[in-house]
């Protein structure tokens, strides 16, 4: 029965399709040489689709979904490669473990593929970058202060490996690169100020202001912005700059000199020694938390109408350093005095950022208000006894 049902849908497909059959009075007649004719087409059509078909599960379902994150075992790397590896992206990282730090990876070490090496070396960045769809370039020796003692090598590795970063993905074929900016091309914005202590008042940057480097840090990371956007130009590679403002959160290092002023702060703070203020502690700064930061990178990476801009990445908000001190003082339940110190070269004295077109063009919303960030960032610590017993 159904044999024969199967040769009446046969027949009446070969009548309307195909001239390749005849009709006789018996009903539809295949001639042998067209049927193998039929056959081999058709055969042919399917093992083509089978190739395409795996070919685009290759490209698109695993090669195409891999990225790499560089100073991915850094503080601002580690919570990216996390959260690329929740949102089911294959992850690779290249860090060569100058500041970064293995225990910032462990949770998830068996999950990405970690190669140890640097930006400024050709072999290693062509080697990280093949096969990766999307770069998150943020390897860099983030220090204003290094960058005094040691303006050369803060070049060499954020401008020249950036440089290196961007050709070997111009030339491997990666689909964007998002690179993490420095606010510190702003230089200082003072001039915005009414009045020296009134910060309400300071105007916030916008990414067309002008861009005056204090430091050699601040001249490095806009020289590698500079090469993003003209690969953009030249070249037609998707860049999206981020000019991020000062960014807090667990796994800051705590325990360098070189550190972000919370985590120092907080640091000395929960041991119930005075932190070190450089300056009057009326500087302020528009802190980031962390997993605010992440968010932005994702957005970069993931909005196509980002390809080739530029956005500030803070909260709008701006803290005095002595703000900070109350702000520790309250959460802790104490009552310290910070120590002043001489200020220090090439500090800019206020930053503070407009999001107008993060918020505008990536949908970027920062969402962790200054005191839970600080609350945050107080309980890792306590978690973490060797962070803070080691500390100079
Ligand atoms: N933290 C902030 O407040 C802030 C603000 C603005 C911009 N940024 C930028 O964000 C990025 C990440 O900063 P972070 O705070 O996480 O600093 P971090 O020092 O914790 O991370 C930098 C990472 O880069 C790695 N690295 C350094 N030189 C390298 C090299 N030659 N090759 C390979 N890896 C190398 C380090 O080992 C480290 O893991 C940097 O590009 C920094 O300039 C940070």
């Amino acid at each position: 029965m159904s044999r024969q049902l199967v040769g009446w849908f046969g027949r009446k497909l070969a009548q309307q399709v195909s001239p390749l059959y005849q009709t006789g009075e018996s009903g539809a007649q295949i001639r042998p040489a067209h049927f193998r004719v039929t056959l081999w087409i058709a055969s042919a059509l399917r093992a083509t689709r089978t190739a395409l078909v795996s070919q685009a599960r290759v490209c698109y379902g695993n090669n195409m979904r891999w990225c790499l994150v560089t100073g991915g075992a850094g503080f601002l790397g580690s919570h990216l490669v996390e959260a690329l590896l929740e949102r089911g992206y294959r992850v690779r990282v290249l860090d060569d473990f100058s500041s970064g730090k293995r225990e910032n990876l462990a949770p998830f070490q068996s999950q990405i593929e970690l190669q140890v090496g640097s930006v400024t070396d050709v072999t290693a960045v062509e080697s990280a970058i093949r096969g990766c769809e999307l770069v998150f370039h943020l390897a860099a020796i983030a220090s204003v202060q290094r960058s005094l003692e040691d303006p050369l090598q803060t070049h060499a590795v954020c401008a020249t490996g950036t440089l290196q970063v961007l050709q070997a993905a111009r030339r491997l074929g990666v689909r964007r690169v998002v690179y993490a900016g420095s606010s510190s091309c702003y230089g200082d914005q003072s001039d915005k100020l009414s009045g020296e202590t009134a910060t309400a008042s300071l105007r916030p940057c916008r990414e067309d202001d002008p861009l005056r480097p204090l430091s050699p840090y601040a001249a490095a990371k806009l020289a590698g912005e500079m090469y993003c956007r003209a690969f953009s130009q030249a070249f037609g590679l998707e860049t999206v700059v981020l000019r991020f403002f000062n960014i807090y959160g667990p796994r800051q290092d705590a325990k360098s000199p070189y550190s972000g002023v919370i985590a120092l702060f907080a640091n000395a703070m929960l041991r119930g020694q005075s932190p070190t203020i450089y300056g009057d502690g009326l500087q302020s700064r528009d802190f980031v938390f962390v997993a605010d930061a992440v968010q932005a990178l994702l957005l970069a990476a993931e909005t196509p109408s980002a390809r080739g801009q530029v956005y500030n990445i803070g909260t709008g908000q701006a803290t005095t350093v002595l703000a900070l001190v109350e702000h520790f003082n309250r959460l802790l339940g104490t009552n310290i005095v910070a120590r002043h110190g001489p200020p220090r070269p090439s500090d800019v004295r206020h930053s503070l950022a407009d999001i107008t077109r993060a918020r505008r063009e990536l949908r970027y919303q920062p969402r962790t208000p200054l005191p839970e960030g600080l609350r945050l960032t107080l309980d890792w610590l306590r978690a973490c006894p060797e962070v803070t017993a080691q500390t100079p």
